[in-house]
């Protein structure tokens, strides 16, 4: 049974659990709830359950995504430090940055990136956002030297009198992530109950830190399955997963415990490697935009949705099933990969 007559009450322990979430420090950033929208003609073409998408790309600074609900937690903490200037290390083409950059400018605070790669000819994507969004943008050729000009950097902006922050030292970025992500689980339950819908499934697109906050929501409220689909093989994701949302427990004062047996974590949706498009992530890409107009990215968001549509196509599901999927954001992507999409990448023959 996926639908209920009327309206149902959150369950008690909501409250509980948004009382020790109201604990932890948190700074104002993200734009909540996000919607929930159904998505009939997607689900229309697939034959399978109904499918509704919760536009977490929808949180509201430079172009949105999962990262601004655990920037609230993680720059909360940074502000207890007084800095005037963020510096943080990751990936060139990293959703983070864009996202950790608007955060910082909402704040006041600078922001310096030490991207691993070498600046493209081309200035695209999350990069392009980034220099919009005012960030000092240096280039390390590898893990070893970005950590060098981050130490580096923070010593010269001290040297100059100011108060700088090195965001990767932060110890905050799994567990905040991970409660948020439980928070927003309880949100789109309420949304559900709201319109008196029952959840059979939650697809989305998380390494680790997002699903640890699903699969406590799971363990706790139970009845619904969260189907986490990776977009990496680098690394152990349940256990890396299970430890995350140990953590995250204990944060919150839980007393729940998991291990890597209760993760289900769907790892066959990579392709190639992390970072490169898929054939089967391109063409659910293009299945959300044809059909709802909703614009996934082919890295992360677009993998998840090519697991859920191989599911669907499998027959795991009925027509009284309700399937969810988190769009967790990254859609500037599509502009790194143009040529994918000019060239009808995943189109349907
Ligand atoms: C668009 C998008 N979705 C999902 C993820 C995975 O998030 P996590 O592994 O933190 O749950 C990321 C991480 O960078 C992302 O950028």
């Amino acid at each position: 049974m996926s639908e209920t007559a009327g309206q149902e009450a959150p369950p008690p322990e909501f409250a509980e659990i948004r009382a020790a979430i109201a604990r932890i420090p948190r700074v104002d950033i993200a734009i909540r709830n996000t919607p929930l929208i159904e998505a009939p003609n997607l689900a229309r073409v697939l034959g399978g359950p109904r499918i509704f998408v919760k536009r977490d790309d929808l949180t509201g600074v430079a172009f949105g995504g999962n990262k601004l609900r655990n920037l609230e937690f993680r720059l909360a903490r940074t502000m207890q430090e007084n800095p005037d200037v963020v510096i943080v290390g990751l990936d060139l083409q990293s959703n983070s940055a864009r996202q950790t950059v608007g955060a910082c400018n909402k704040l006041g605070l600078d922001t310096i990136l030490v991207l691993e790669g070498a600046r493209p000819n081309q200035v695209q994507g999350n990069l392009l956002v980034d220099y919009l969004l005012g960030a000092e943008v240096h280039f390390a050729r590898d893990r070893a030297e970005q950590r060098r000009m981050l130490d580096q950097i923070a010593a010269e902006q001290r040297a100059r009198g100011r108060r700088p922050h090195i965001l990767n030292d932060n110890p905050m970025f799994d567990v905040a992530s991970a409660i948020a992500y439980l928070e927003t689980m309880m949100e789109m339950l309420e949304q559900l109950a709201a319109i008196g819908v029952r959840p059979t499934a939650f697809y989305m697109s998380s390494s680790g830190k997002g699903a640890a906050g699903f699969e406590i929501a799971r363990k706790l409220f139970g009845g619904f399955a969260v189907h986490c689909v990776t977009a990496t093989s680098e690394f152990d994701v349940p256990a890396r997963t299970a430890k995350i949302a140990n953590e995250t427990c204990e944060a919150l004062g839980l007393s729940l415990r998991l291990g890597a047996e209760d993760i289900t974590n769907f790892t066959g949706f990579v392709g190639e490697r992390y970072g490169v498009p898929s054939e089967a992530g391109n063409e659910a890409t293009r299945l959300f935009a044809r059909h709802e107009g909703i614009v996934l990215d082919p890295i992360y968001t677009g993998k998840a949705a090519s697991g859920m549509v191989a599911h669907i196509r499998d027959g795991r599901f009925t027509k009284d099933d309700v399937v969810v999927f988190v769009h967790t954001g990254g859609s500037p992507a599509i502009f790194t990969w143009n040529q994918l999409w000019a060239d009808g990448a995943g189109a349907t023959p």
